[in-house]
């Protein structure tokens, strides 16, 4: 966000000198970060479920750089108790309230301040926490908290300068309730601790937004060297056998691209209302349980977690219209992962579905809103959470690929070595990264580099035309089947055996519109109405609501109000507000459901029943 003007006459908080601050926002964050460094972060909370509430502080090794005469923070939905400088109380103000960015905290500071030690408490309505009772969770014995810190939420749950620009380092102590776990994004504790005290170190400097926290009854078991994964007790079993594979991905990631800099890597397997597929948290990836299929078919969303290691966690997007940069190498580098355990055939079959979700993605956004088809994105004044669709994970992924395929693989993956390496616990914006590409790749390459249109890619609006294709040939099959199927709208032309997750969502993306008659014909054949697997279910769903398939409204209605991933939930509620009927079933379900989703999914799903024109 470039200069947003903020009013100056600022609200007091603790009765502070009257003068009139002028100030800018940058980057979605109200903090002068250039010239107050941060070094380290020493967090202590303790976790109170019953008042949903973390209450403590956040100590704050600071140089002041640039002389400033105030720290500013960001923060939001909280309370701030007591500030003090190198071990004096002052006074702060508190700058107006913004319903995205929050509030600034205004701390005066002097040239010489070493530390600054905030005091404080989170209010209940916190947008990056979410509470689960026990019943919101697999075991359903005890509660469970986890935290969403991306884009801009981590300033919900502490006060700090919350921009993917500044790193730290942190520690923290935690507290919770006996008999629970918790675990940060750092070197987490493998069983639990009796007096429910914890301690965490994160050595390595990173940005606001991978702070995490969680905190629940769950259990660990090593996966292999230097991988485990964290879960309930009741799916723990579930969760070693699908993620059996991780350990591979671990070091193939290290064999393609460089040492994997965080030590450890596990994940924990979130309840199902976790509003991710997963989240790259350094050392703890969180993940959604709905990646437990059973059939090891969706673990793919691991490999995109742990590429983040080094696309986004090593190397993060400076603002958040950088964002093409953390997702589109992640998604390149997944598929490159994927490759080297699975094979090609079975690479080339995601990123093929990657080219239909971009598609769609086009179509719709082409006529809505065409700038947001443009990698590098204009965020002024909006949301982050409005730059995260598949154009900067697929559009993004296709122009790496592209220029892959200019100037061959080999010298490709030299290149994005070098990179990660050269920009390691660094920022890179779209600027910078252009430049770097064409002096350490594309220059050397002049006749590739006039075939390039690097300005179309990432300025323009749309797909390229020299976007790479993609044929799979596990696709091809499915392709087939569905050509038969809409000639002869016989459910038996679709030959299904050996069908993968996969497999069925390019047959469900690939239908021809469809009858009532048709869709009970499917359903009858394949028994898609109840399937437990989430991403068909989700497809499935999307269908019925599109079509009004009312057969499948109420196992429909039991998923929306189980799984709380954005991901699926968006597309079913986005059909069935298209019609009057189908409006007032969904938000019937949503008035239900959402006390079970995170603030992320139920915020996003109220605005699109509040803009739906249903007709
Ligand atoms: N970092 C993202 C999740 C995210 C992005 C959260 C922006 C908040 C704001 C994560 O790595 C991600 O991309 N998750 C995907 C899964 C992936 C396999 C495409 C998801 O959650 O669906
Ligand atoms: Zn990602």
């Amino acid at each position: 966000m470039k200069k947003l003007l903020i009013a100056t006459g600022i609200c007091l908080a603790a009765c502070a000198p009257k003068k009139n601050l002028k100030m800018t926002v940058e980057n979605h964050s109200y903090s002068n970060y250039k010239a107050v460094k941060v070094n380290h972060l020493k967090l202590n909370l303790s976790v109170n479920f019953d008042k949903k509430e973390l209450m403590g502080s956040a100590v704050f090794d600071i140089a002041n750089t640039g002389a400033a005469t105030t720290m500013i923070l960001d923060h939001k939905s909280m309370v701030i108790d007591h500030v003090a400088v190198d071990n004096k109380e002052v006074k702060f103000e508190i700058g107006p309230q913004d319903s995205i960015l929050g509030a600034a905290l205004i701390i005066p500071i002097t040239p010489e301040t070493k530390e600054v030690a905030v005091a404080y408490h989170t209010l209940p309505e916190a947008e990056a926490l979410q509470w689960l009772s026990p019943e919101q969770t697999h075991d359903k014995k005890q509660p469970f908290l986890f935290s969403q810190s991306q884009a801009i939420l981590a300033r919900t749950w502490i006060p700090l300068q919350d921009c993917p620009a500044v790193r730290f380092t942190y520690e923290a102590t935690i507290e919770v309730p006996p008999h629970l776990m918790a675990m940060m994004s750092a070197e987490n504790p493998t069983a639990k601790s009796k007096d429910g005290k914890y301690t965490f170190k994160q050595p390595k400097p990173i940005p606001s937004y991978l702070m995490a926290l969680a905190v629940g009854d769950v259990e660990f078991t090593s996966l292999g060297r230097n991988s485990g994964v964290y879960a309930e007790p009741g799916m723990l079993k579930k969760c070693v056998w699908e993620l059996a594979d991780m350990q591979g991905m671990i070091d193939s990631a290290e064999a393609l691209y460089g040492p994997y800099a965080w030590g450890r890597y596990d994940v924990l397997v979130l309840p199902p209302s976790f509003p991710f597929g997963g989240m790259e948290n350094p050392v703890l990836t969180f993940a959604t349980p709905t990646i437990i299929a059973g059939d090891r078919s969706l673990v793919s969303l691991v490999a995109h977690e742990l590429a983040h290691s080094w696309s986004g966690n090593l190397v993060t997007n400076e603002t958040w219209s950088d964002f093409w940069l953390n997702e589109g190498f992640t998604v390149y580098f997944e598929q490159r992962i994927m490759e080297k355990i699975y094979g090609h055939d079975y690479a080339e079959m995601l990123a093929e579905i990657g080219r239909g979700e971009l598609q769609h993605t086009l179509d719709d956004l082409m006529q809505e809103a065409p700038d947001d088809t443009k990698l590098f994105l204009n965020l002024d004044g909006r949301n982050p959470d409005d730059g995260v669709t598949d154009i900067a994970y697929e559009k993004g992924r296709f122009f790496l690929r592209r220029i892959e395929e200019l100037v061959g693989r080999q010298a490709w993956d030299e290149f994005v070595n070098g990179y990660f390496k050269a920009n390691a616990f660094k920022t890179m914006n779209t600027a910078r990264f252009i430049a770097y590409l064409n002096q350490h790749l594309l220059d050397k390459y002049p006749a590739q580099q006039q075939q390039l249109d690097i300005n179309t890619w990432i300025y323009g609006t749309g797909l390229p035309k020299d976007a790479p294709v993609v044929n799979s040939k596990e696709l091809k099959r499915v392709n087939e089947a569905v050509a038969r199927y809409t000639k002869s709208k016989n459910p038996a032309d679709i030959d299904t055996q050996g069908y993968t997750t996969h497999h069925w969502l390019f047959l469900l993306r690939g239908m021809p519109a469809l009858s009532m008659a048709d869709m009970a014909a499917l359903d009858k054949a394949f028994g898609f109405t109840g399937i437990g697997n989430a991403e068909i279910a989700c497809d499935w769903y999307t269908l019925a609501a599109k079509y009004g398939y009312a057969d499948a409204f109420d196992e429909m209605g039991i998923f929306l109000k189980s799984v709380g991933r954005r991901k699926f939930l968006m597309p079913i509620y986005k059909n069935l507000v298209k019609t009057t009927t189908g409006k007032a079933l969904a938000e019937q379900i949503f008035s239900e459901a959402r006390k079970g989703y995170h603030a992320v999914a139920s915020g996003s799903i109220e605005d699109l029943i509040r803009e739906a024109q249903p007709k």
